[in-house]
């Protein structure tokens, strides 16, 4: 086999016969690696008539293996399906192996024989992980092996239910030539996994790393290969951890499941919104609670703002978990409706709990936060912001309206702000609020004389 060298780019798989700065593709800088494939692959020219199949003839299988654990089930939509792939994706030590021993677990509570094949940590690691969070299964295998040959004879072997590979990076086949861990080494064993998953009706997991751009290390070629790709998302020094499905060939893929890392494993979280409301102090300045929607699910945060006045030039504005363009557009409603200068405070928003929101609604949290944090006011504990705020200070009607303000009631808020709407939750009425300046008026909401002391005489002039 007479062998060459391409470089591919890793972020999307643009392949390139020299080594290129910047890909033409996805202009991803510094992303080509360089590989080694075959110069002429061997290919079949002749085929051969096969039957086709009449689509109403075609029996279905959903068959789906359900985990039991809620939050996984919810972000699968109710299980894995027999013979799909799944791509298990997140950084280094977010919990990758813990979530899918867990996994395991499950599966071999329904299923007869279950194979986790692990290229990264030895057979004795795994049991003391194992043991760490309490689980003994006798029809739970392990085996230590990165040769994907070895994996497909031991799999014809054993003929497993469930098998889960750890990680892909470190698999490697002869049927590629280039070294193990590079790009055409992971697509080769991708494809051995997905052709054995689906002429068993094996479900196969795959585990396999992202780098810190979040891009798989590997080909993004990758995600397209396989039927789900999960992904683990946190801050490693928090115990949080939000499972999403970047794609899902069949479920939906706006639902997230909540995790918790203990020492024992990752516990579900079953009151999201508790947690995210845990260590929030009553009356402190520039707090706002918002209800947001996470694909069928309702979750209740807390948007903190801290304003400052600029000592020189430029005002800086600052968010963490928040859009800073939208942020942006904010203080610009702020400025023209609310008619209070905000061109001398630097602006910091961050969402409480590492929790990235992309969900509108927050708007009017946001505002308030920051005109509590402006005025030094704290704002009332049982009050609730919902809304998103349009460029002329209107509020605009967000979906699942009814859902939030069940949840928000749930957790206790009784005085809860939203758009004009006909929705009620027993023993509650929404306070409509159609423009941002009656929320102010609302709750009174007045600079303090303390803020008057330490504040620019310019904080309230009309812009
Ligand atoms: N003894 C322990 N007590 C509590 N938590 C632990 C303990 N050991 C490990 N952990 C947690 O488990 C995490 C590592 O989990 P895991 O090995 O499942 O991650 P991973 O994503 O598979 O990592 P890798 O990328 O290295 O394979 C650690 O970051 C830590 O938070
Ligand atoms: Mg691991
Ligand atoms: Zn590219």
């Amino acid at each position: 086999m007479k062998l060459k060298t391409i470089y591919i780019c890793e972020s999307c798989g643009h392949t390139a016969p020299k080594w290129l700065g910047k890909c033409p593709d996805c202009d991803a800088w510094n992303s080509f690696h360089e590989d080694v494939v075959a110069k002429d692959p061997k290919r079949e020219h002749k085929g051969v008539a096969q039957s086709v199949q009449p689509l109403h003839q075609v029996k279905e299988s959903d068959n789906r293996i359900p985990t039991n654990i809620g939050e996984l089930d919810r972000v699968l939509g109710g299980g894995i399906i027999e013979g799909s792939l799944v791509l298990m994706s997140g950084e280094p030590g977010i919990g990758k192996s813990t979530l899918t021993l867990k996994l395991c677990e499950q599966i071999a509570n329904v299923k007869q024989n279950v194979l986790y094949v692990s290229g990264e940590e030895s057979v004795q690691q795994i049991s003391l992980r194992a043991k760490r969070m309490g689980i003994q299964k006798e029809n739970l295998g392990i085996l230590g092996e990165n040769s994907v040959e070895n994996i497909m004879e031991t799999l014809e072997a054993e003929k497993p239910d469930f098998v889960v590979i750890d990680s892909i990076q470190v698999m490697n086949t002869g049927a590629s030539p280039s070294l193990a861990g590079s790009m055409s080494q992971i697509r080769a064993c991708t494809e051995i996994f997905m052709t054995f998953a689906k002429q068993n009706n094996v479900p196969i997991l795959i585990i396999g790393h992202v780098n810190k751009e979040g891009n798989l290390a590997g080909p993004k070629v990758l995600e397209h290969l396989v039927d789900t790709v999960l992904l683990i998302e946190g801050d490693r020094y928090q115990n949080l951890r939000v499972l999403r499905t970047v794609k899902n060939r069949y479920g939906s893929t706006n639902e997230i499941g909540l995790f918790e890392m203990t020492d024992t494993g990752l516990a579900e979280v079953r009151s999201a919104s508790k947690l995210f409301l845990e260590g929030r102090k009553a009356d402190a300045f520039g707090s706002a609670i918002t209800a947001v929607v996470e694909g069928t699910r309702p979750l209740l945060l807390e948007v903190q703002a801290l304003t400052s006045s600029t000592p020189f030039g430029y005002p800086k504005r600052a968010a963490s978990g928040y859009d800073v363009n939208r942020l942006q557009l904010l203080l610009a409603v702020i400025q023209k409706h609310l008619r209070i200068d905000m061109s001398s405070h630097d602006v910091y928003v961050n969402v409480v709990g590492g929790f990235k929101v992309n969900d509108r609604s927050t708007d009017l949290a946001v505002i308030m936060a920051i005109i509590s944090s402006l005025y030094k006011t704290a704002l009332p504990q049982e009050s609730l912001f919902i809304g998103e705020v349009g460029l002329s200070g209107e509020l605009r009607s967000v979906p699942h309206l009814k859902k939030r303000i069940q949840e928000a009631s749930k957790i206790g808020f009784s005085k809860i702000y939203t758009p004009p709407t006909k929705e009620k939750v027993t023993g509650l009425t929404p306070v409509a609020i159609e423009e941002i300046g009656q929320a102010l008026k609302e709750l009174s909401l007045k600079k303090s004389k303390t803020a008057k002391k330490s504040q620019t005489t310019s904080a309230h002039s009309p812009s």
